[in-house]
């Protein structure tokens, strides 16, 4: 990877020239940035830096990343995979995908750029984050296909009790009639980077159950982006063992990144190269 990330060369990246870039004077919304050169990366994140365009093939053409979303995006190779998989396998009638912690759009622009879906529902409750999704569609060309909402999805989807949203009997009503669900969590919580198996339970600030137990309220098609050492047992226990449950684990360079737990009425899915 090259020192000034806008002279380096691709490594993973379509034919097409980038697109006019924003003017650099433009001033970034408060805590959204477009580092140009690792000088300028919070030495904390400089490893996520050197992952380069696996991240954002399109980085240069001016992606927008907040500090905290450069561990936490889906890179860009694993979330076409994922969204190929999810176009496959959708239970027959759904045409809706609702992406309810959406980040900074990395599995969100994959949805969009499948065309599968008629829409994209993205939620997100970081204004700086979801700013950047925004932005970042823009870039990728399929602005025009997402829908946004800023603010916490269980209150939006009408999945908090004590809180209700204007927009949620008719999103309720499009989720249940059209709708699948992805959800890529924090997986914040003790130790899921050295754990052996990652305990689910402890996963914050939403376990996995309390996520499969909510989100299935408006749809049973639920899919959910875990850690690759999550105990598949808890996942057993919590959707029932009688129920079928699809585990995918996608990987870069030969490793795990992560799991995919596929909830719900999907079809076989047919895994190999994409
Ligand atoms: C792991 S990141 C998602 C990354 C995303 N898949 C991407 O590729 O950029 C989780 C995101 O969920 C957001 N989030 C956490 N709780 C939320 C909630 N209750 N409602 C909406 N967003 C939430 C966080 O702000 C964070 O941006």
């Amino acid at each position: 990877m090259g020192r000034k990330r806008k002279n380096a060369e691709r490594t993973e990246t379509s034919n097409e020239p980038p697109l006019k870039r924003r003017p650099s004077t433009t001033p970034l919304p408060d805590g959204v940035h477009h580092y140009q050169n690792i000088d300028e990366v919070p030495w904390d994140i400089q490893k996520y830096w050197h992952q380069g365009y696996s991240i954002f093939s399109k980085y240069d053409d001016g992606v927008w990343m907040t500090d905290g979303s450069w561990y936490e995006v889906t890179h860009e190779s694993v979330a076409n995979t994922i969204a190929q998989h999810m176009a496959e396998a959708a239970p027959a009638g759904k045409s809706i995908i609702f992406d309810v912690m959406c980040g900074v759009g990395g599995n969100t622009i994959a949805f969009a750029l499948s065309g599968k879906w008629k829409r994209v529902y993205a939620i997100e409750k970081d204004a700086a984050t979801l700013a950047c999704a925004k932005h970042n569609a823009e870039i990728y060309g399929v602005a025009d296909r997402i829908t946004w909402f800023h603010g916490d999805c269980f209150e939006i989807l009408g999945l908090d009790e004590s809180k209700k949203a204007n927009t949620v009997e008719a999103l309720k009503a499009i989720a249940a009639n059209y709708g699948v669900i992805f959800a890529s969590p924090p997986w914040g919580g003790p130790g899921y980077r050295e754990a052996e198996v990652f305990d689910l339970d402890t996963m914050q600030p939403y376990s996995f159950g309390y996520l499969y137990e909510s989100l299935k309220k408006l749809t049973p098609n639920v899919v959910l982006y875990l850690p690759r050492t999550s105990d598949l047992r808890q996942i057993a226990k919590v959707v029932g063992e009688d129920k079928k449950t699809q585990i995918v684990h996608y990987c870069t360079k030969g490793s795990s990144r992560a799991l995919c737990a596929y909830l719900g009425d999907w079809g076989s899915l047919k895994l190999g190269d994409l």
